[in-house]
Parts: structure tokens; C-alpha cells; sequence
């Protein structure tokens, strides 16, 4: 006898995509707007917003209008901003005493923000470079960058950014032996409560950019990053600065780019289960913006699935400049 071939195919997998109601059901990752924290650019002056020409969309805003764009993103239902400050290049020195200035720019927007929009967690970016006559993220000393002094900057900064009341801490520097001090330094000023989401798999990457002119450091840098920012060859390594972290006393670790990198976002879950966040960084934002502004992709369907895919890959959430436009989307 002939064996009995059923005349169909033994699993129709595109019956669970006949509708949207039935992907809807299946669908393993989702997109929410507690996903997203939004970095945004703060200057000085006043009624100020100006476009940052390599990241079409995005805008360095005065203090008092970073405070009203902190309304709109708690109305938004974003769970978080990411201060960067454009430091008058006046204010840049070897030194880099500006980045524990209580009064520096960054410090005034999180007072701020935390006046207006007391719901919003406030995240920081720790480094030396918004400061650093350089451009580099730790003090430079015959071509060297050097790591422990470095690190005893960086917690000055920790500590009058936690004084001026940022509720995250995010150490972008990628120095040695940071995350510990931060911490011992957090506990000692009485901000047990002060998390530290780590750069922790920061890689040395052209796709940083547009960021180096959002903040006018790229100018001055001098060289590359590339003795403490990781090689984009490797992946076991950034397991072992996530492991480090987190003994360290991180919270929460990131990845840097983001969707060049989802192997290690991946990878970084599945190894620790801790709380992952990826940066879609400025040169991805900016290449979606392009490529959209010349009809050659469908922006808006590109900018969420670039960030469904992070939600895929393992991340917790994304720090991205797409943050208010993607939450009114998916706020309908
Ligand atoms: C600085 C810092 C950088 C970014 C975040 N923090 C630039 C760099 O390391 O040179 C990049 C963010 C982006 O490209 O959107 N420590």
C-alpha cells in the first residue's frame, strides 16, 4: 500500500498571521513606552531650542525648556531622561573642574526637571568629556588617559549630580574599578537610593558621531577612545565587564551601540538575567532619519521595529531619541 501523504502541508505556520487579532495573540515581544529613556541635549541660555544639524529631529534645549520638555515626556508616560550636557567650550579645561561644579549645567536641569516633573527618573551621564579641553572621558597626561585619578573625578561628579537629585547614575567612561567607587561613594553621601545603570559593554564605535557634535566635542578630540572603549571585535569580553559591574554594585547594565550589537544584548541576558538596556545611538538614529527624510525607508516602521527588535534581542529597555515620537505612537 501507498503510504498516506496528507495532501497539506503538516504545519501552516502562517495561520497564527492570517489577522492582525491572531499576530496580536502570538506575539512574543512587545514595545511599551516603559521601555524608553530619552537622552536629550541641555545648553546654556534661555528660550532656547535649536536643531542639532547631524540628528535631524533632535534639539539642544535651555534649562527651562529641558524642564517643560520633561512635562511633556511625563505626560507621555516615559519613565525616564538622560541629561547631556553642550558646555560652553570656555568652561573646558585639563582640570575638567566643571563636572562637579553643583551649579554646572547638567546639575541645574536635573533641579530643573525634578521642580516640574517629579515622576520622570533623571539619568546622568558620567564621563569627563563634556569638560575635558580634549574631548576625552578621563584626564589625559602625555597622551595617557589615566584611570585612577580619573575615577576619583568621576565620583565627585556621582556625588553633586545625586546632590542635585538624579535618581540613575550612568557611568560612560569606561574606566577601571568605577562602579565600586561610585557606589562606596553613593552610600558614604547617603544615596542608598541612587541606582547606577552601567555603560558597562561600551565599544570604540564610528557611531557616535552626531553625538560628539550634539555636544561640540568633536572638535575637540584629540585621537580615539579606543585604550578604554571596547574593540567591536569582541563579545566574551563584554560578558566579563558585566559580570564585573554587577559585582561592582551596578543595578542595571547597558550596551553601546545598540543594533549592531544585539548578539551582545543577547548574549549580556541570557548570561546574568539583570536588567539590559541597549543606546540607539546617534549615528543609528541619524541613519533612520536619512534614509526616511529621502523616502528611501518608511521611518516610523523602521524606528519601531529597530526598537521591537531591542525588546527581541533581551533588552529591558532602550535609550533612544526616538522616545517622545515613538510614545505618542504607541499611546494611539
Ligand atoms: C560620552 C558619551 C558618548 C555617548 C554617550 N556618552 C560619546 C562617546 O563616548 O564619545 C554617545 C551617544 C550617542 O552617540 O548617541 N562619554
Amino acid at each position: 500500500m501507498k503510504p498516506t501523504v496528507a495532501p497539506f502541508p503538516a504545519a501552516r505556520l502562517r495561520r497564527t498571521r492570517v489577522s492582525p487579532a491572531i499576530r496580536g495573540l502570538v506575539r512574543e515581544n512587545t514595545l511599551t513606552t516603559d521601555d524608553l529613556i530619552w537622552p536629550v541635549f541641555v545648553r546654556d541660555g534661555e528660550g532656547i531650542v535649536e536643531p542639532v544639524v547631524s540628528m535631524p529631529g533632535v534639539v539642544r534645549r535651555s534649562v527651562d525648556k529641558i524642564a517643560e520638555a520633561a512635562v511633556e515626556a511625563q505626560a507621555l508616560g516615559i519613565p525616564a531622561i538622560c541629561l547631556f550636557p553642550y558646555t560652553d567650550p570656555a568652561l573646558k579645561t585639563e582640570d575638567c573642574a566643571e563636572a562637579w561644579n553643583p551649579d554646572n549645567l547638567c546639575n541645574r536641569a536635573i533641579r530643573a526637571i525634578k521642580a516640574v516633573a517629579p515622576e520622570i527618573a533623571v539619568m546622568t551621564d558620567v564621563a569627563l568629556d563634556p569638560y575635558n579641553i580634549n574631548g576625552h572621558d578621563g584626564f589625559v597626561v602625555d597622551g595617557e588617559i589615566l584611570n585612577d585619578e580619573t575615577v576619583e573625578a568621576l565620583v565627585k561628579m556621582t556625588l553633586a549630580q545625586a546632590e542635585a537629585g538624579a535618581d540613575i547614575i550612568g557611568p560612560s567612561d569606561m574606566m577601571d574599578g568605577r562602579i565600586a567607587a561610585m557606589r562606596s561613594g553613593l552610600e558614604q553621601g547617603g544615596h542608598r537610593n541612587v541606582s547606577i545603570l552601567s555603560y558597562s559593554a561600551k565599544y570604540a564605535s564610528g557611531f557616535y558621531g552626531p553625538f560628539r557634535d550634539a555636544v561640540g566635542a568633536s572638535g575637540a578630540l584629540k585621537g580615539d577612545k579606543k585604550t578604554y572603549q571596547m574593540d567591536p571585535g569582541n563579545s566574551d569580553e563584554a560578558l566579563r565587564l558585566v559580570e564585573r559591574d554587577l559585582q561592582e554594585g551596578a543595578d542595571m547594565v547597558m550596551v553601546k551601540p545598540g543594533i549592531a550589537y544585539l548578539d551582545i544584548c543577547h548574549r549580556v541576558k541570557t548570561t546574568f538575567g539583570t536588567p539590559t538596556f541597549a543606546y540607539q545611538v546617534s549615528g543609528e538614529y541619524a541613519m533612520i532619519q536619512a534614509a526616511a527624510q529621502n523616502g528611501w525607508i518608511n521611518g516610523e516602521q523602521v524606528m519601531l521595529e529597530s526598537l521591537l527588535a531591542f525588546k527581541r534581542a533581551g533588552c529591558d529597555g532602550i535609550l533612544t531619541y526616538f522616545a517622545p515620537e515613538t510614545a505618542r505612537i504607541l499611546n494611539g
